[in-house]
């Protein structure tokens, strides 16, 4: 499972500090627009999407494997705890959610699918917590297009990058894999928007499970 990359959070806080005044912030704003009741937070990181909760979010729990982002994220924790919502920080991954069946009203995932060892089974994991009638707040950067110079960028980074970037993989398919693990996806659109190499393109908006068709 994820193991601490103390380097990379150092680095990865400084990054997403820039990315909320290059306008991510906002983006951020728009994917949780819709977010109400409790909360999931898969992969916490230094907890920007704390600041961006709209008034409908009442609780929130959090995921976090990495001790270094759970202490990054301490500022904002205290934050909203200090605004009256009730917040909860876990040392868990997302592949084995200490949470019931149907417990949440909403999801969010911002770059970390990217991250997960697992992705198949944290997507089955955040299927199972959330609610038949929840949302799952989308931002994640994706593999480009076959062909594109991205997409070529991607492939001559993908070796390393892993080790460099704790853990994320420029090229992996989440569109597919969200598709596969039965969310609607017909609300999530593919933007270059602060595109910044190899980290591109981003999937955005908000994906719904798959109701069973009633015979
Ligand atoms: C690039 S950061 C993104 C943080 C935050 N979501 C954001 O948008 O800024 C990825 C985060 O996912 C966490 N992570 C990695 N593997 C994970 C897993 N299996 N389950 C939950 N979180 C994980 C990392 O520790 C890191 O904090």
């Amino acid at each position: 499972m994820a193991s601490d990359h103390p380097v990379f959070t150092r680095a990865y806080e400084v990054i997403a500090a820039l990315g909320e005044r290059a306008g991510l912030g906002d983006l951020r704003g728009r994917v949780l627009g819709e977010a109400r009741g409790r909360v999931l937070i898969v992969g916490l990181g230094p907890g920007h999407d704390l600041d961006h909760l709209p008034e409908a979010v009442t609780s929130v729990v959090a995921l976090e494997p990495s001790a270094s982002m759970r202490e990054a994220a301490r500022p904002r924790v205290l934050s909203l705890a200090s605004r009256g919502i009730d917040i909860e920080v876990l040392d868990a991954p997302a592949e084995s959610i200490p949470l019931p069946d149907a417990s949440v009203d909403a999801v969010l995932v911002a770059y970390v699918l990217c991250s997960v060892q697992d992705p198949r089974a944290a997507l089955a994991e955040i299927h199972r917590v959330l609610r038949p009638d929840g949302t799952l707040h989308v931002l994640e950067h994706v593999r480009a297009r076959p062909g594109s110079w991205l997409r070529g960028t991607q492939r001559l980074v993908s070796p390393w990058w892993p080790r460099c970037a704790g853990g994320c993989r420029v090229d992996r398919d989440t569109g597919a894999l969200l598709d596969e693990s039965g969310f609607d996806m017909s609300e999530i659109t593919l933007t270059r928007l602060l595109t910044l190499p190899p980290v591109a393109p981003t999937l955005v908006g908000v994906a719904r499970p798959v109701r069973p068709e009633v015979p």
